[in-house]
């Protein structure tokens, strides 16, 4: 099997994911700026994966620092650690929930001697990760009741392992159903234009034996048209507290088209995913990504080079195209603005 991060003593190890389905190559990062890079740069991606490379990151910085430091120059050097992986990307709330937890505990710690801030620090990262793995399997325990036997499931996107610390959000459902021993198939949309489903949902998919069909995003209508889908699940980059969703490119046409056909439409999400201080979705940032990935495919270009291009990464679903929203401590239905609230702490 594979990893998609991991915590070593040499520094922070994590797979390419640009390289997949073809190439299983795995990086050791060293310095924050380089995992910063990588955030960046794609070799990770996936809302709660990138969180905990960025809590990763920050540990790497401050093991870096040196033991005689002062607490003044400490302070200044961990904000401007922070602040790199805060500019890493924009739209996924886990990053920033990941930075404010690391922050949270190193001035919870700061007085303490170097050795013993480093140490904590590290260790929260871990943590974070492993709490991650554990919703993970929780969300995948709660939400499979939603899904039946027999069920034809579509998703869009990566929300598998490889986006999270392990096992996946809305992969991580399916997983559980097929766990429990539903006899359950997937459509991947291939997930234009950066081909998250078709390069690295349908990879997870098959390595994991789950029965995967792939289809390019123009196919989905067909196929709900059809009969031939029984539920759309998906994963989340923000979650507004009236519960409008920021996911991939795509997910609100899938949106609609589910309702349209009367499929139900699931989102699953750990509640670090939830933004408790945006009202709706129209809040969320939405990144603009570089116009090569629409003009080409690898290196082949598919476009003249004189044409307009548009590139936006993600999309807000409106909680009214929601049927459910899977997380760690339950099930969350309309009204969502209620729901989600009792999940404040
Ligand atoms: O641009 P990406 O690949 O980081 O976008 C990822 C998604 O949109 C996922 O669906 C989302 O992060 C949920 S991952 C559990």
């Amino acid at each position: 099997m594979f990893y998609t991060i991991k915590w070593t003593d040499d520094g922070v190890s994590m797979i390419d994911q640009r390289l997949l389905p073809e190439e299983e190559v795995y990086h050791l990062y060293k310095d924050y700026r380089d995992v910063a890079k990588a955030i960046k740069e794609m070799v990770i991606r996936g809302a709660p994966a990138i969180g905990i490379a960025a809590a990763m990151g920050i540990a790497i910085g401050v093991e870096k620092l040196s033991d005689d430091i002062s607490k003044e120059d400490l302070e200044k050097e961990f904000i401007k650690i922070c602040n790199v992986m805060k500019e890493t990307r924009p739209t996924a709330v886990n990053l920033f929930w990941a930075i404010e937890r690391m922050k949270k505990k190193f001035y919870d710690v700061m007085e303490k001697d170097f050795k013993e801030i480093k140490k904590q620090i590290i260790e929260e990262a871990k943590k974070i990760h492993e709490e991650d793995i554990f919703c993970n399997r929780k969300m995948g325990h709660i939400g499979q009741l939603l899904i039946k036997d027999n069920w034809t499931i579509l998703t869009h996107c990566n929300a598998g392992a490889l986006a999270t610390g392990g096992y996946g959000t809305a992969i991580g459902v399916i997983r559980a159903a097929w766990e429990y021993g539903k006899k359950i198939r997937v459509f991947v949309d291939e997930t234009r234009p950066y081909l998250q489903g078709a390069r690295l949902t349908s990879w997870e998919l098959v390595k994991l034996g789950i029965p995967a069909t792939l289809i390019t995003d123009n196919m989905a209508g067909y196929f709900m048209s059809k009969g031939e889908i029984d539920c759309v699940v998906v994963g989340a980059d923000r979650i507004a507290t009236n519960g409008d969703v920021a996911n991939k490119i795509g997910t609100y046409s899938l949106s609609v088209l589910a309702k349209e056909n009367n499929i139900p439409f699931f989102v699953a999400a750990p509640v670090s995913t939830i933004d408790f201080n945006i009202k709706s979705g129209s809040e969320i940032p939405i990144e603009e990504r570089d116009r090569r990935e629409v003009t080409h495919i690898k290196e082949r270009v598919i476009a003249p080079e004189g044409v307009d291009v548009k590139n936006p990464a993600f999309d807000v679903t409106p909680s009214s195209n929601i049927t459910a929203i899977i997380t760690e401590k339950g099930i969350l239905k309309y009204p969502y603005e209620i729901n989600i609230g009792k999940l404040r702490n």
